[in-house]
């Protein structure tokens, strides 16, 4: 794989002859990653409980001795070399993938991080694209991650979150919480990331899941956060918590817990804010209990949560739609399924399922036929290990 790709490089970017300060060919990857339970929590200050995947990006890196960044992804190769200045880094829609390594270095700029070195990066990644399975992300940690090591930063690996989440919210224009860049950037073999939001503060807790995998399927319904309602969403949480506000002393929606936000819930006015805010609460709950029942080798309570999470990012998130309600539904009348839900910020992309491992054949089959029949395209599946962060390879 790292011969192909490096190969891949010289054929695109020229064998250059290494010039003094341009050091050698690199190559480094991070993952993507699956949230097991905690949707839509992060931006509420709630808790996620997120995983790194084996899956993600891969980058050949090389300096250049201009000041240009040079960008190249092999799953986008129509649109070839995306070429930018380190000074003056802008936002340009037919620059597409590449505004996510372009916002990174734009983030670090204005961090302080000044990058007195252009780059050539070759990109490939295997997260299926828009699947919800945080390919940008994946994008952003990694060009992060790559900066840090060829300019010697010292900032951590939260620091590096911190900024890639910064880089999406002020470049790319997407409010998106801190879940998908901390779980790639601190992601861990074997663990999932329990991570309380408003301070960051975090637990690994072991996956153990003896005898069971962790089975995606992608509805391969298209979507991307810049056009779905997420922002609404946000929107609409925020408008909760004012009036909540007026009676209660919270900063955010994850300091309720159920009694409270029942005793409470009469003074937001907006129905339909309502139902986004309880989903928010009752999320959080749910996702400090999973991870408590999974401590305790509870898996049926786990499956369980997981299933009442689809429910309610169903019927009060209103994130799901025809397309992963199917592939859940067909999920839950599988034997050997603990739970199954959507993950991720919805609207499309994929379900997260625990299925037991003699049953995993069987359950792809008849998931991808019921689903095939009812939207008339197929679904992809992957039996998914849990991998660990960004790493030099
Ligand atoms: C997207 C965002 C995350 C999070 C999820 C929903 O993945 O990037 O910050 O809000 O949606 O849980």
């Amino acid at each position: 794989m790292k011969e192909q790709l490096v190969n891949k490089f010289k054929e695109v970017f020229g064998e250059q002859e290494t010039v003094i300060d341009s050091g050698d060919i690199q190559t480094f990857f991070a993952p993507g990653r699956v949230n097991l339970i905690g949707e839509h929590t992060d931006y509420n200050g709630g808790h996620v409980f997120p995983c790194a995947l084996t899956i993600g990006t891969y980058a050949v890196i090389k300096k250049n001795p201009d000041k240009l960044l040079r960008f190249y992804s092999m799953n986008f190769q129509q649109i070839g070399v995306i070429s930018s200045t380190i000074e003056n880094l802008q936002y340009d829609k037919g620059d597409d993938w590449a505004n996510y390594p372009k916002a990174v270095i734009w983030a670090l700029e204005q961090k302080g991080y000044k990058i007195q070195q252009g780059m050539d990066i070759l990109y490939y990644g295997n997260i299926p694209n828009q699947s919800g399975l945080s390919s940008s992300a994946s994008i952003e940690v990694l060009t992060g991650y790559i900066v840090k090591e060829l300019f010697h930063f010292n900032f951590d690996m939260v620091e590096l979150a911190k900024i890639c989440q910064y880089a999406e919210n002020q470049f790319i224009g997407v409010n998106c919480g801190i879940m998908d860049q901390f779980a790639i950037a601190m992601g861990k073999k074997g663990y999932a990331i329990f991570l309380d939001t408003t301070n960051l503060t975090y637990e690994y807790a072991p996956l153990k899941l003896k005898g069971m995998k962790i089975v995606i399927a992608n509805t391969n319904k298209k979507r991307g956060l810049g056009d779905s309602k997420y922002n609404e969403r946000r929107k609409e949480c925020e408008t909760a918590l004012l009036d909540l506000q007026s009676v209660a002393n919270i900063q955010s929606l994850g300091e309720l817990n159920e009694e409270e936000f029942e005793a409470y819930k009469s003074t937001i006015k907006d129905p339909i804010c309502r139902k986004r805010a309880k989903h928010a609460v009752y999320e959080n709950q749910r996702t400090i209990q999973a991870v408590e029942a999974l401590k305790n080798n509870d898996i049926y309570l786990f499956g369980q949560l997981m299933n009442a999470s689809h429910i309610s990012l169903r019927d009060d998130y209103e994130v799901t739609g025809y397309e992963l309600d199917t592939l859940v539904e067909a999920a839950w009348k599988q034997k050997g399924v603990f739970g199954s839900r959507m993950t991720g910020a919805g609207f499309g992309g994929c379900t997260v399922s625990v299925v037991d491992e003699n049953l995993v054949e069987r359950f792809i089959d008849e998931v991808g036929k019921e689903y095939e029949k009812k939207v008339g395209y197929k679904a992809d599946f992957y039996v998914v290990d849990v991998g660990k962060g960004p790493e030099r390879i």
